[in-house]
């Protein structure tokens, strides 16, 4: 399926030089959302993850489906003062800015295998934040699944030690 050709690309959003990826446009597709699943879903089947997690707001869109698709659990981990009980804080930077996110220190066993599972990656700041939340409590990241990979933000060399998949590649 051509996905490229049904990402919608948007020139300065939010703010000028960047080239936003919406993927909204891909998912309210229903054949290409399944399609996006089901092949991130086969493309990481043999780790046999337990858990999925999935960073607030679009990691949640790829995340709880990919979960569902190989009968894993889904642990969202959640921007600053939205999760009710007890957390773990972790600072990321972003393509753009900065900010905190938290994940419930119950929410992994150690042992467990966990997929970091995204909509999209530039830098890795947001996968290494959630994948520092992993480790810190004793799960053990199997892999890092996006959808869609910015390849000259340099996320794949942050992550060298992890297993990243992607499905549609972009420079920037
Ligand atoms: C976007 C995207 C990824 C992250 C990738 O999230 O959904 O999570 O940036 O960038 P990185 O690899 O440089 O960290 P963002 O925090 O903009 O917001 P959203 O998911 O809540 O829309
Ligand atoms: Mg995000």
């Amino acid at each position: 399926m051509d996905l490229k050709g049904k990402i919608r690309v948007i020139e300065d959003f939010p703010q000028k030089g960047i080239s936003f990826k919406d993927i909204t446009t891909l998912i309210k597709d229903g054949e290409a959302f399944k399609f996006v699943i089901k092949s991130l879903a086969d493309l990481v089947k043999d780790k046999n993850a337990d858990i999925v997690v999935g960073p607030e707001a679009r990691g949640f869109i790829i995340g709880a489906p990919l979960a569902y698709e190989l009968g894993a659990g889904f642990v969202p981990t959640r921007k600053n003062g939205k999760l009710p009980a007890k957390t773990l804080n972790a600072e990321y930077k972003l393509e753009y800015g900065t900010d905190i996110i938290q994940m419930h220190e119950d929410a992994i066993k150690p042992g467990q295998r966990v997929i970091v599972a995204d909509d999209l990656l530039a830098t890795g700041g947001t996968a290494l934040s959630n994948i520092d939340l992993v480790e810190r409590v004793g799960g053990k990241v199997v892999a890092v699944a996006v959808v869609i990979e910015l390849t000259e933000l340099g996320g794949r060399n942050v992550l060298q030690n992890y297993d990243v998949f992607s499905l549609v590649k972009y420079l920037s």
